[in-house]
């Protein structure tokens, strides 16, 4: 066990864990940020996604005490009193279905537009690609992502 602050959704907090727990482990057992969900555990559905400095990552691999000097972003620290764009065009499109995979698209997809405001459809299908929805909401998924670029243009 070891005991190592952390920064999340602009607040610190301590843990104390195992030193190789994996980032979404702490997030939902200990402090209860329960919207990041576990899919896999393997990297490869990426309902666990969280934006590290800004970059969304999958959390169920990486060892939160590594991550003392970064800033991470959950989905509940995306937007304060009111919704991001991105949940926005979501929400007007009705993207999800039974909706477990949707905070991991939403953190992929606003990370994605921040990098690339104004996205082709080819662009947001390959940026979306690696996460996975067992619902299908793919076709829903693209059209949200460039409803929320065009809100944030
Ligand atoms: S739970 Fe992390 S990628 Fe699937
Ligand atoms: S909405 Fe059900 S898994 Fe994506």
């Amino acid at each position: 066990m070891a005991s190592y602050n952390l920064k999340i959704n602009g607040k610190n907090v301590n843990v104390v864990a195992d030193t190789d727990t994996p980032l979404l482990w702490v997030l939902r057992d200990e402090l209860n940020l329960v919207g990041t969900k576990f899919g896999c555990g393997i990297g490869q559905c990426g309902a666990c996604t969280v934006h590290i400095d800004g970059v969304a990552t999958r959390s169920c691999l990486l060892p939160a005490s590594r991550l003392e000097d970064s800033e991470i972003t959950t989905i509940e620290g995306l937007a304060n009193d009111k919704m991001h764009p991105v949940q926005e065009a979501w929400k007007e499109l009705d993207v999800p279905q039974c909706g477990y995979c949707q905070a991991g698209q939403i953190m992929t997809a606003t990370s994605f537009l921040k990098q690339n405001p104004n996205p082709d459809n080819e662009s947001i299908r390959n940026a979306m690609h690696g996460n996975l929805c067992r619902c299908a909401s793919y076709n829903r998924i693209e059209k949200a992502v460039a409803l929320a670029a065009k809100k944030m243009s």
